[in-house]
This record gives C-alpha cells, structure tokens and sequence, in this order.
C-alpha cells in the first residue's frame, strides 16, 4: 500500500478529481479527510469509502474561510498530531461567455488561489512540526499557457498555484516538505461549469487535444497519489551521499 498509515486532507473531495482522490487514496491506505462545502455529497462519499473497507471522514471546509482552517487544523492535530498529505484541489470554474466580467475574476481568484494559499499556510505549520510532509496543489493547463476561451481570471488563478506552489517549495524543502502541483488538461466538466460544459463547446475544446478525448479523473488521481506517495519522496527518507552525489548512480 503506497500511503499506508499517512494522514491525507483532500480539499472539494466531494465531486469529480477530489473524490477520486479520495477513493483511490484510501485503497491505498491513507486515513482521509474529504473537505468541501457539498457535505451531502462528501457524507455519502466517505460511506462508499469505509463501506468497501476504507478509512475517510468529512469535515465541513470554505477553503477561502480562515476560521474554518484553524478548526480543521486544532481537530487535525487533537486527533492524529500530524499531517502527510494535502491535497489542494478545491476550485471553481470561470466559465462565462463574458471574458471580462469582475465578478467572476475576484470569485476565482478568491476560491482557486487564496484558497489554495490558505491551505498552505495552515497546513505548512503541522507538516513543518512533524519535518515531513506532501503537498500537491491541483493547477491546470490554464495555469501555463493562454486558451481563447478561458477567462483570464482562471488563468490567474491557476498561474498563481503554480507559483505559489514553487515559492513553497523552496521555502520549504529544508523542513522535509515536497510541494508540487499537477496540471491536468481538459477533463469532464467541473459542477460549477456552464458554458464549457456544453457539448458542442466541448467539441471545439478537444480540437485543442491531441488525443481528441477528454482526461479520466483516475488519471489525475494517479499522478497526485505519486506525488503524494514516498516514491516521490527527494529529501524525506532519501540517503543523501555524502559527496554530493557524484558517486551515486
Ligand atoms: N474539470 C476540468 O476540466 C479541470 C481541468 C484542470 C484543472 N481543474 C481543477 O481541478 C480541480 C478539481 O476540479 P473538478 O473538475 O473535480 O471540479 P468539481 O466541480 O467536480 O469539484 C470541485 C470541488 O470543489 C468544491 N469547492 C468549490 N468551492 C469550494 C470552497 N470554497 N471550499 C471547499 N470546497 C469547494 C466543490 O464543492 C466540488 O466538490 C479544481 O481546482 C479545478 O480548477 C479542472
């Protein structure tokens, strides 16, 4: 088992990329927290969890409220004292036909990226603790290269994950903490899509695509699980050689 006895926090766990995260993570045998705002959604998920054998629970999480971060992280360290694995993958679509509505610019900015920030921030603080840690922050195409039909506002967002995500990396690489982010390319629409989620628009976005079909959420979820895994581990873990690697093969 790849995460056996890690603490996961998986972020808008109850819908799509998240929850098969979620799933897969807790067949691999991590403990995972699914966060979001759709508790409905997130309840009946950890059921389907823990009823084929799993080890989940729900916790109730605005990803772009500070208070309800510092809950989850006093609950977090109350109930395990650590935290392996975060997933930052909350996000919202900016899908409109408006390229330059404000509204949606400071919507996305505020759920995608101070979101993300926030998870960071809180998080960092219990891995740092404990000297080790893995976060894996969930980017996208958008977040490195310009689309016609994407509002900039989502790019931005994006953008500023993947950023941000190099910023803590180096920050944070000496306290024995990997932080990486994933950038999947067009997958089955996202529950806050509109316009994108149309099936003639998707016919004009898989132009873009060279394999002319959209991404399985388990394939994203397989590249999160490996970097959350200790098969991505650089530093934690890891015999440094002792002559800076010259040697090593
Ligand atoms: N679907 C795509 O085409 C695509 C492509 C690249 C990247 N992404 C990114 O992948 C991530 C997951 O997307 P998805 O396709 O699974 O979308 P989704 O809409 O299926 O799932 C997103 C989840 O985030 C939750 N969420 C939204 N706002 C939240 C908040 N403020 N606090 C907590 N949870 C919140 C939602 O309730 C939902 O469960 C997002 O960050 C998205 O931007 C999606």
């Amino acid at each position: 088992m790849r995460l056996k006895d890690k603490v996961s926090l998986i972020t808008g766990a109850s819908n799509g990329m998240g929850a098969a995260e979620a799933r897969l993570f807790s067949n691999e045998g991590s403990h995972v927290i699914l966060a979001d705002i759709q508790d409905v959604l997130g309840q009946k998920l950890v059921e389907e969890i823990t009823q084929s054998g799993g080890s989940a629970e729900y916790f109730h999480l605005d990803v772009t409220e500070e208070s309800n971060w510092e809950k989850l992280m006093q609950y977090l360290k109350s109930e395990f004292g650590k935290l392996d694995v975060l997933v930052n993958n909350a996000g919202i679509s900016a899908s409109s036909p408006d390229l330059l509505d404000i509204e949606i610019f400071d919507n996305v900015i505020k759920v995608n990226t101070r979101g993300v920030f926030l998870g960071m921030k809180y998080c960092l603080g219990l891995m740092s603790d404990n000297g080790a840690g893995s976060i894996v922050n969930i980017s996208s195409i958008s977040g490195m290269v310009g689309q016609s039909y994407v509002h900039m506002g989502y790019s931005g967002s994006k953008g500023a994950v993947r950023l941000m995500t190099k910023s803590a990396a180096i920050q944070y690489a000496e306290k024995g903490i990997r932080v990486n982010s994933v950038h999947p390319g067009v997958m089955p629409p996202m529950t806050t899509s509109e316009m994108t989620a149309d099936p003639e628009f998707r016919k004009i976005m898989l132009e873009d695509v060279p394999m002319r079909r959209v991404g399985l959420v388990e394939e994203v979820a397989n590249a999160v699980l490996f970097l959350a895994s200790n098969e991505a581990s650089y530093i934690t873990g890891a015999e440094l050689p002792v002559d800076g690697g010259l040697t090593a093969r």
